[in-house]
Formats: C-alpha cells, structure tokens, sequence
C-alpha cells in the first residue's frame, strides 16, 4: 500500500479481513510499516487523510463493519487484542447480499450466533443505554425470525438480506456498549486453542447467560423481547439452530489428541479480556472454569 499509494481501499470479507483492512489503512495514512509503532496511539494523525475506507461483509456476523474496534492476535502471547480507534469507522459500508448466497449454512449460522451475541451482549453490558437497546433488540428479534429458515433456504435472498442488516445494527449496538463474557471466554478459546470466534461463541452462550441471569433481569428480559418463554427455551432453540448447522457440540473438537491444555490459563486469559470489565457480574476464576468445563464436549 505505501508503495501503490491507493485512494480507496476496499475491505472484502469476513471480519478477520475487515479488522485487517482497518489497520492497514491506519498504518497507510501514517505511514509506517508495522503495527507495533502504533500500538499506544492508534489514530489517523494525517487529518487530511489520503484515502477513503470501504468495507463490503461476506458474512452475516461480525459487524466490524460498524465498529471502532479491530481485534489482532499478539504472536507472543496467548492474547486477541481488541484495538479500538475513531480512526477504524469505515467511510462507506455496502451490505449487498447476493455476497451471501454462497455463505454454506454452517457459516451461515456461526456468523449469525455471533452477530445475535453481540445484541445480547450489548443490552446486557454495564454500559447498555437507550441507543444500542433499540439497535440490539431489532437486531436479535430478525435473528431468530430468519436465522433457521436462512439455513434451510440457503438462496433465498431476502432472508440473507434481513441477517445481514441485523448483523450490521448488532455491531452498532456493540460499538456503544462493548460486549461481555461471552465474548472474553471467545477469546480466550480462540486464542489458546484456535476455536474460530462465532463458533466460540456458540458454545458458551447459553452456559454464560445462566451465570448472568442469577445476577441480572436483563437477560430474562431480554429473552423474553426476542420470543422466549424462558433461558431454556432459547437454550433450546440455540442447540437446534447448532445441529441443524452441523457446528461442533463441544470446544474439544478443536483439541489435538493428546495435547495438553490448561483450563485455569485459559480463564484467566479470559479474565483479562477487556470484554469482561462490560460483563454485567464480575465472573471468578471458578466460575469460568466452570463454564469452560460445562462447554468442553
Ligand atoms: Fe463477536
């Protein structure tokens, strides 16, 4: 990029690729050729900046495209570090979703989960406000309408259409209130044991919203604004919608046989996450083990 000097950069993907995208563009605008240079003050310091930012999903979850956040992996440590900067707002979002309609279901549903995470999450979040509720809400309500039936009609359009504008307003509700336990749990399984981060997500939510919902009303009511009776029956739905995807029962699929790992190391990577200072209950280190042992197979 320092070398051809675009005007425009195009972020083409899933949200890997987008948060990707973000960084590179800051790194172009000042220019400099590596991320640690500017890992303490990431911003555009050029505020004539010499490109605009285009950001296309291909998936149906992540809503990088709507968020000032931008999560890397840090090669030296077990860590995912979520960046956040103003300077990660794309100047243009295009949500096309024909891009969708080879999305398989089985992506088609981790992205999904993923994107309904953030809602729950979000109208959960100690920093939950009048704003994101209304985009969590609507967003998660189109979820559940359309998620199922997106599955099984993989080409119907209109379904693919209604989960990727949901996905978008998951991620603006997310941007203003950040996320919770879920995702620093996701985190720290994806770090450690390379679980991709929807499918992560998956499956600790439910065992996480119980461990919310001794503490706080919000997750019951909440369920209860997307058409649940109760936690489990979302518990429930969110296993079908799992079996019906073919999405693995348990994070242990994606441990090697044999190879050794430390469930108290993994919690408290998760601890340490930034998305844990959001959670609505301070989780201990016993309880994420917990969690982690009740989602392991
Ligand atoms: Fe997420």
């Amino acid at each position: 990029m320092l070398e051809f000097n675009p005007d425009i950069i195009l972020g083409i993907g899933g949200g890997c690729i987008l948060d990707n995208t973000k960084i590179a563009r800051v790194l172009y605008e000042n220019n400099e050729e590596e991320l640690s240079a500017s890992l303490k003050n990431i911003s555009v310091r050029n505020l004539d900046p010499k490109s605009k930012l285009v950001l296309i999903p291909t998936t149906c979850g992540t809503g990088s495209e709507a968020s000032t956040v931008a999560v890397v992996k840090d090669v030296n440590k077990p860590n995912k570090i979520p960046l956040v900067s103003d300077a990660f707002v794309p100047d243009v979002v295009i949500l096309d979703p024909t891009l969708l309609l080879t999305l398989s279901p089985y992506t088609t549903a981790y992205t999904a989960i993923d994107a309904l995470t953030h809602a729950i999450e979000s109208y959960c979040s100690r920093l939950t406000n009048i704003f994101s509720e209304s985009c969590a809400k609507i967003a998660a309500q189109e979820i559940v309408r359309n998620l199922e039936r997106s599955i099984e009609k993989q080409d119907n359009l209109i379904f693919k259409e209604k989960l990727q504008i949901a996905a978008f307003n998951a991620g603006v509700a997310q941007n203003a209130t950040s996320v919770g336990a879920v995702h620093a749990i996701a985190h720290a399984l994806g770090a450690h044991l390379g679980v991709p981060h929807g499918i992560a997500n998956s499956l600790v939510l439910s065992s996480v919203l119980n461990f919310n919902a001794k503490f706080s009303t919000k997750v019951e009511e909440f369920i209860k604004i997307i058409g649940f009776s109760d936690m489990s029956q979302f518990s429930e739905w969110l296993l079908k919608i799992r079996k019906l995807a073919d999405l693995p029962s348990g994070w242990n699929f994606y441990c090697a046989p044999g190879k050794l790992f430390d469930l108290e190391k993994i919690a408290q990577t998760a601890l340490e996450d930034i998305c844990m200072k959001t959670n609505s209950k301070n989780l201990t280190l016993e309880d994420v083990v917990t969690i982690l042992k009740d989602t392991k197979t």
